[in-house]
């Protein structure tokens, strides 16, 4: 998401967009985005939810190569009405928002090097296309991408953005959601991560927490790290209708004074798929 508030770099467009420039990705690069797409794609089946292994299909992003955005946008646009469109890295917050609410998704351009494999600062194409593009094929999650984005302009004046940024934090980024086997992963930053596609879902240290709209409003989050706690939907039908038909401006207002939980408290109304030991929190903290 974003953090900064200046003006366009030069050579971007008023809204920060830049062209993708795709005739000049080198064979190394296709090459690093080609290895991350294998390795993910042998190991989603089964801990994904289905509808993104779909979006993969419906949008040929199984074809070899970093994907061209105008080709990708042509399929989307008739899937759902989305683009994809490329912005030279974290943009504020009202151009994100803005983008979003016209079912536009910024996405960077550049790929990661052989050094940056496992672990980079700032999102990549593969991140952001790989992780974030397939389930915008989806009818219903499409839906709730746009009314996030239209959630956030109302956000801003609202001094709310803080609240809206853990809700896209704990679902579009690290969601998982129901199935009939047991927990699947959705959110972009586990799908586009090996590490974390494993640990989110398999790993006895991360709390699994029902979805709570209010509660997960108040919990903080890592941004250097794998999470403490992960929240399951019980449907992106029940998501949309939580999110996009409810006012946030009286729940804004209800959480003013609340206190912010920390990212692995349980409290007496969570309802618990899993109390994570945080073993593995614990470990990298030293103690
Ligand atoms: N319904 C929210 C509001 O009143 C907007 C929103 C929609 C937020 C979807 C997130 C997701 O501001
Ligand atoms: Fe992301």
């Amino acid at each position: 998401m974003a953090q900064v508030t200046h003006n366009p770099p030069e050579g971007a467009a008023a809204d920060w967009t830049i062209p993708q420039d795709w005739y000049r990705y080198t064979p190394q690069e296709h090459a690093m985005w080609d290895h991350l797409f294998a390795r993910q794609a042998a190991m989603l089946p089964g801990r994904v939810v289905p509808e993104f292994m779909a979006g993969l299909d419906i949008l040929r992003m199984t074809r070899p190569g970093i994907p061209d955005f105008a080709e990708l946008s042509e399929r989307l646009m008739q899937a759902t009405g989305w683009q994809v469109v490329a912005v030279p890295g974290l943009v504020p917050d009202h151009v994100f928002f803005d983008h979003l609410a016209n079912r536009r998704f910024v996405a960077g351009r550049f790929i990661r090097t052989p050094e940056q494999i496992d672990y980079l600062e700032e999102p990549d194409i593969f991140h952001d296309v790989f992780g974030h593009v397939p389930l915008l094929a989806h009818p219903v999650f499409a839906d709730y991408m746009q009314a996030y984005g239209a959630g956030g302009l109302r956000a801003s004046g609202l001094g709310a953005i803080e609240r809206l940024a853990r809700l896209y934090w704990y679902t579009v980024e690290f969601g998982l959601i129901r199935h009939d086997d047991g927990l699947r992963l959705f959110g972009a930053g586990i799908v586009s991560s090996y590490g974390e596609s494993i640990f989110a879902l398999d790993d006895p240290s991360p709390n699994r927490l029902g979805f709570d709209l209010r509660r997960l409003m108040r919990t903080r989050y890592r941004i250097d790290d794998y999470q403490q706690t992960y929240f399951v939907i019980d449907s992106f039908e029940d998501l949309l209708r939580q999110t996009a038909e409810t006012d946030f401006a009286p729940i804004y207002a209800e959480l003013a004074d609340q206190a912010d939980l920390d990212t692995a408290t349980i409290v007496t109304e969570d309802r618990i798929y899993n109390r994570g030991t945080q073993a593995y929190a614990h470990a990298k903290a030293g103690t």
